[in-house]
């Protein structure tokens, strides 16, 4: 029996995206292709209100291809990393690996990294570049992008701040210009509800700026290589057109129910699963931080997890267990893409059923 994906990604995917990509294949240097993956652009540019110093491009690529961009093409001189759990981790580790200098801080899982801490490092000005994770999946905390993006854009400008969006653009709002963040990214896998394949991303002026002075930007992470093909309507190597189908009919999809409608219903989803949880459990990130599109519930009661998703697996649904070492000690509900409140109310019933847990 089919699970339907309640983790925090890859999350359910319908039939009818499926099916968006099974058309026959077009060149990706032909006129058709450059309609398509324009539009793609123009569509997005759309839905997260994009303003002119900033532009939209997407990779064939899951999110991670993000990290090493930041990390081949932006920093110059050295970076200060965000870390609060494993995402933000592998980011700073990432650029670490690209050869680049980078200083880490680092707060216990469940905590995120407030202005003030991030404010301090900045000011011994050894920093050109500032990296965070909107949404840790690993923990269900929100980190305050937001906050840290103005102080960066009042205090710090030649800083370029780059955010992991991956499991939180497409669901909660991210509108980069709003969040004060020159380089937004995120997966299709997430709350864009199609198969992984695809990096969506948002770049502004600041940013390409940055990376002209930048040497050694690699191949596939050349962002000024990138954006000369998005001038074209293209992508420098080939793309998952395939893919490029689905998302096509994704953003047609996302542009009629409203960015408003679409945040409403993650905001709803992740206001259900709160109160479920703060019933029976406690949720994991500090108070106010949490994530809009996947919740992590501290297991106060010791229930067994994995016996859980194997109930729930007769029942058709998977859930998340803790991650890394939060297994058993947390567990992750995804509430993301196209779930809708009934669908995780129906969930948490189950849950409710299988540890017969009072309603
Ligand atoms: C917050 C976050 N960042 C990065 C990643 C990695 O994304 P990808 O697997 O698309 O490379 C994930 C994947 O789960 C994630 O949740």
């Amino acid at each position: 029996m089919h699970k339907k994906l309640l983790i925090p990604g890859p999350t359910e995917v319908s039939l009818e995206m499926l099916q968006a990509q099974a058309r026959l294949l077009i060149g990706h240097r032909s006129k058709e292709f450059s309609e398509l993956y324009g539009g793609i652009t123009a569509k997005l540019a759309k839905l997260f209100e994009i303003p002119a110093d900033y532009q939209p491009t997407t990779t064939t690529s899951s999110g991670t291809l993000w990290f090493d961009i930041v990390g081949r093409s932006i920093v110059k001189k050295k970076a200060l990393c965000c870390i609060n759990g494993a995402f933000s981790k592998r980011f700073g580790e990432i650029v670490r690996g690209c050869g680049k200098p980078a200083d880490f801080i680092e707060v216990e899982w469940g905590n995120v990294v407030k202005p003030e801490a991030v404010a301090e490092k900045l000011e011994t000005g050894e920093y050109d570049t500032l990296t965070m994770c909107h949404n840790e999946s690993s923990t269900g905390t929100r980190s305050p992008v937001t906050e840290v993006g103005e102080l960066v854009k009042k205090d710090y400008p030649d800083v370029i701040f780059a955010v992991d969006s991956v499991s939180s653009m497409g669901g909660d709002r991210t509108l980069p210009h709003e969040m004060g963040v020159d380089i937004l990214f995120a997966s299709t896998q997430k709350c864009f509800a199609l198969p992984p394949g695809l990096a969506i991303a948002f770049v502004n002026n600041k940013a390409l700026e940055r990376a002209r002075e930048v040497p050694s930007r690699g191949g596939y992470t050349d962002i000024l290589e990138i954006f000369k093909f998005e001038m074209k309507h293209q992508t420098p190597f080939t793309p998952n057109i395939s893919l490029l189908y689905a998302l096509d009919k994704r953003l047609d999809l996302m542009l009629e129910e409203t960015y408003a409608r679409i945040y409403q219903r993650h905001l709803d989803m992740a206001e259900l699963t709160r109160k479920w949880a703060r019933k029976h459990f406690e949720m994991f990130p500090e108070p106010g931080y949490e994530s809009v599109t996947v919740s992590c519930v501290t297991n106060t009661q010791g229930k067994n997890v994995k016996e859980l998703n194997q109930k729930l697996a007769e029942r058709g649904l998977e859930i998340s267990n803790g991650y890394g070492k939060l297994a058993e000690k947390t567990f992750r509900i995804g509430h993301m893409g196209e779930w809708t409140v009934a669908g995780i109310q129906q969930a948490l019933d189950a849950i409710d059923e299988i540890w017969n847990l009072s309603r």
